[in-house]
């Protein structure tokens, strides 16, 4: 029998997809740093069973109509908002997305984020690389308490939680908005349900971990900065378009928030023109929350575990429902 057939959007290690050859006939775009232009995509999608793709692909309408033969898209990140999921569903295309294996290492960055901005450590190494560091002194890049602050986590799925037992260590009361009530935080972290207006009022530190929906478009704005303590620091895990960035920018030029930490941008990638880029009290990553090395692995393992499952008439291990 002629096996299935997958497109992989990505040139990903040969030894993640070795033990998946024997079943799937699998071609890949050819290379590691570069996504594959559209009208590959567009073209591969056609023939394809399997599409396992990354956050860079937009699987949109347009992509489906080509889509006759597919039945499931193994998405390479635990956020899908790359992909139209309804459409998918409608043609009865499964699709997945890759949660758990990443969640400890995107909390890991996250809180990363959280001790680099308040103790300046990016601008105290560029300090001393610019041949500033001349003296010490009481106040020479003096930042904020970490330790006994206030956290206020904004979504509080597995990130949001892997992100407070973080900050529970270092004694942080931890305060968390959510869509609905997460008993278990409240019990385990002693983390408490805040509305979004005490949460903003009341945090150090306020970190976005929601996911990118309708209705999280641009949920910090002009008014939620305005909110916030003038001493407060913002971090950004999630998706760029969650931020209002014209908003972001202004609060951090004039001083109404103290810093921002952002591992995410509205438009991917960015470039050194970005105005966020000009302002010192502002970290910039390049969407780098689950990329160490084992995770990127286990994310790929997992995408062609959904794919093989799924092409094997069985359910996919980790589908978005
Ligand atoms: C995700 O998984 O959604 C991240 O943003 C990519 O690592």
């Amino acid at each position: 029998m002629e096996k299935p057939r997958i497109y992989i959007t990505r040139k990903i290690p040969d030894e993640v997809i070795k033990p998946y050859k024997q079943f799937i006939d699998i071609r890949m775009w050819e290379k590691a740093t570069e996504p594959v232009p559209r009208d590959i995509l567009l073209e591969e999608i056609k023939h394809v069973d399997g599409l396992f793709c990354l956050l860079t692909e937009q699987v949109d309408q347009q992509c489906l109509e080509n889509a006759s033969k597919l039945k499931v898209i193994a998405n390479m990140a635990v956020g899908y908002d790359n992909i139209d999921v309804t459409s998918a569903k409608d043609q009865g295309i499964i699709v997945t997305n890759t949660p758990d294996v990443l969640t400890e290492t995107t909390a890991d960055l996250a809180f990363t984020l959280v001790m680099a901005t308040a103790r300046r450590v990016v601008e105290a190494s560029d300090y001393i690389r610019a041949g500033k560091w001349k003296h010490w002194s009481p106040f020479m890049l003096a930042g904020a308490d970490i330790h006994n602050k206030t956290i206020g986590i904004v979504g509080m799925g597995r990130i949001g939680q892997a992100v407070a037992r973080r900050a529970s260590g270092f004694g942080m009361e931890i305060l968390y908005h959510n869509r609905s009530r997460h008993k278990r935080a409240e019990h385990e972290l002693h983390a408490t349900y805040a509305d979004m207006d005490k949460l903003l009022e009341e945090s150090d530190f306020v970190v976005s971990l929601v996911p990118l929906t309708e209705q999280t478009e641009k949920l910090f704005h002009q008014e939620t900065f305005h909110k916030m303590k003038d001493t407060a620091i913002f971090i950004n895990v999630s998706r760029g378009k969650v931020v209002d960035e014209q908003a972001l920018y202004e609060a951090l030029r004039t001083k109404e928030i103290a810093a921002a930490g952002l591992d995410v941008f509205a438009n991917e990638p960015i470039g050194v023109d970005h105005p966020l880029l000009n302002l010192e009290n502002v970290i910039c990553l390049p969407h780098i929350g689950s990329a160490s090395v084992d995770t990127r692995i286990d994310m790929m393992k997992l995408c062609l575990e959904n794919i093989h499952h799924v092409l094997n008439g069985e359910d996919p291990v980790t589908p978005v429902e």
